[in-house]
């Protein structure tokens, strides 16, 4: 591409250009046949603004809080994995990235630099995320570390018994980044250059056995806050509440899971009617334009997180890549607000938005 990038989708094209094919193919592939990953973006396109006129935005106030942490605008960092395949200084350029514009960056546990150096590159909220992992002793020793580094939440990984089919991944044989923060933990070579090791690695890692039972055993080992990553049913959004979480994440983990999923905001009010108000229900998915983030709010997102396109911008450019990407959501959210007559958060509601199910009932 000749030209500098006017939006998020732009550094896709940017990336694939930087990236060796491997890279970017783990980056951007998704399960089976990418049907989820198609409707993850084309769910957005279906649901409709409704603008109201002769609202004063001259001023427009996208920020919020998040937990009791105050952000610029209610779009976070998702926690993506081996972010040094992408750029050689890794998860650190993410994180002074996103608190340069004043967010909250979920570490994913899966990252290339550890938690302690993340930590401490500079200073700004961040959230760790977990997976349960059959030595529960690792999993345990991981939420002490985030606790003691200063990170405020644990965002628990729920869709992942074991890992989706990423066709891309098998034929590429793709190899396990090395994930930093299970240095000395394991034995499992995880820096293999033998072939596909990825499937098979995290697999031998990750407890099939899980339940809601367990989230009690989270609970017991930490007083931070937990959200748990994953949900697409009420069914499942009111259990969450019973088990006593913290707050959920609608998500199909970028569509990498389970193919034919429901795309995430399709199934967002389901959850949000099924919460009640209880406790914050946060998107991610096919989050690619400030629109996007307009009709997640107006469907009862607290807020949502970014993945691909943060990956996108630091294999492009770094630091300020990632940077770029965020500033361009956050100037188009700023722009859909003052275009829809919302001068703060708080305005954005849900009949500022018309989706395929308000239409049914005057098709019948
Ligand atoms: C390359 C890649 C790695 C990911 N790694 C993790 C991970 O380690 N833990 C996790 O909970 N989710 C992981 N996810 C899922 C993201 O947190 C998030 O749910 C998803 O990327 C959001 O969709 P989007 O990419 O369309 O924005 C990963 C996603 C991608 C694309």
């Amino acid at each position: 591409m000749s030209s500098e990038p006017v939006n998020v989708n732009d550094f896709k094209e940017l990336a694939r250009l930087a990236l060796p094919k491997m890279y970017y193919d783990f980056y951007s592939g998704g399960a089976e046949d990418e049907h989820t990953l198609r409707e993850n973006i084309q769910a957005f396109y279906r649901i409709t603004i409704r603008p109201r006129v002769l609202v004063d935005v001259s001023k427009v106030d996208m920020s919020t809080t998040i937990l009791g942490h105050h952000i610029s605008a209610p779009i976070l960092v998702a926690p993506t994995a081996a972010h040094k395949l992408a750029f050689h200084e890794g998860e650190l350029a993410t994180a002074r990235a996103a608190a340069a514009v004043k967010t909250i960056m979920v570490l994913s546990y899966s990252s290339t630099c550890s938690i302690e150096e993340v930590a401490s590159s500079c200073n700004s909220v961040r959230f760790f995320q977990l997976y349960i992992f059959k030595r529960r002793d690792i999993s345990a020793l991981l939420v002490q570390r985030a606790e003691r580094c200063g990170y405020k939440a644990i965002i628990l990984t729920v869709d992942t018994p074991r890992l989706g089919r990423r066709e891309a991944d098998i034929k590429n044989k793709m190899i396990a980044p090395p994930v930093k923060s299970l240095e000395g933990l394991i034995s499992i070579d995880v820096k293999s250059d033998q072939g596909s090791k990825l499937e098979t690695y995290a697999n031998e890692m990750l407890d099939a056995s899980l339940s809601w039972e367990d989230i009690g055993w989270l609970r017991s080992i930490t007083t931070l806050p937990i959200l748990i990553k994953g949900v697409l049913t009420h069914e499942d959004a009111t259990k969450a509440v019973e088990a006593g979480v913290d707050g959920i994440i609608v998500s199909n983990h970028g569509a990498r899971q389970l193919d034919f999923a429901p795309a995430t905001v399709s199934v967002l009010e389901e959850v949000v009617h099924a919460v009640k108000g209880k406790i914050p229900v946060l998107l991610d998915g096919g989050v690619r334009r400030g629109t996007d983030v307009f009709k997640a709010l107006a469907l009862g997102a607290q807020a949502v997180l970014i993945g691909r396109p943060v990956i996108y911008g630091l294999a492009a450019k770094g630091e300020e890549g990632v940077r770029t990407v965020m500033e361009m959501l956050k100037n188009e959210l700023e722009t859909s607000m003052a275009l829809s007559g919302c001068p703060s958060i708080k305005d954005i509601t849900r009949s500022h938005v018309r989706t395929h199910y308000d239409n049914l009932p005057s098709m019948l």
